[in-house]
């Protein structure tokens, strides 16, 4: 595990969920799926605060818990604009939408929405019930000019190639599950266009289904001579 001395903690919740803590005290949850993941640990499904919360996509895999953590927590919510309607609706009022190509800052952290390749059709109870625009990713950008790389649910697609020319992210959150996102054969492409120096897998392990692992991941980069390191969290593993 590699030990960055940033300042900065990303903790992992299990599936694409993750808890990020800044230098500068800001918190931010991203993706928020949290009381039904069941990957998530308990002590980790309730927050002293949240500052921000990013939503990548519609699925309830990754926002589920969006309205009822956003009326408890009342953070700002970073999300596409089809998705912070229908949160307005559902009444929150703290939505700050953007759309992918724009950046916005919140509480001195950076945040840069880019394509990811996906659906994000919003469900309620396995019903589809309102268009969540188009699946993205992000890029966010700490304090000190860390660059972490949130894919979310995706495809390798070769613009990725102008996120790493445009952001040069140092950490990648990448899917390697298989089935609804990359494999680890897919995720290794990805990483040869991104060229991060870690990538933190994700999107994995969490039903059978999702069958990628990390040591696969690493035997795909390895062949492909990419020189970034693979660092596989356990559900409440913190990166730091
Ligand atoms: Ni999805
Ligand atoms: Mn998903």
């Amino acid at each position: 595990m590699p030990k960055l001395d940033r300042g900065f903690k990303l903790t992992w919740l299990g599936h694409n969920s993750f808890w990020l803590t800044t230098r500068d005290g800001c918190s931010v949850l991203l993706d928020p799926w949290v009381e039904s993941n069941p990957a998530c640990p308990k002590e980790l499904q309730s927050f002293e605060r949240i500052d921000v919360m990013t939503i990548t996509h519609g699925h309830a895999d990754h926002m589920a818990d969006a309205v009822n953590l956003g009326k408890r927590y009342r953070p700002t919510i970073v999300c596409n604009y089809e998705i912070h309607c229908y949160l307005q609706r559902k009444g929150l009022a703290t939505t700050a939408p953007m759309n992918k190509g724009g950046s916005q800052t919140v509480q001195g952290v950076k945040f840069s929405m880019v394509h990811a390749l996906h659906t994000s059709g919003i469900e309620e109870g396995g019903q589809i019930v309102a268009c969540g625009g188009e699946a993205c990713g992000f890029v966010i950008t700490l304090e000190d000019g860390t660059t972490i790389y949130q894919a979310g649910d995706t495809a390798a697609f070769s613009d990725m190639a102008l996120i790493a020319e445009l952001y040069h992210p140092e950490i990648a959150l990448l899917p390697i599950g298989d089935l609804f996102t990359m494999a680890p054969r897919e995720a290794a492409i990805a990483a040869r266009m991104l060229a991060p120096r870690w990538i933190v897998p994700t999107h994995y392990g969490t039903f059978p289904a999702l069958t990628g692992r990390p040591d696969e991941l690493r035997r795909e980069i390895e062949k492909l001579g990419v020189k970034a390191e693979v660092v596989a969290l356990e559900p409440g593993e913190v990166l730091q």
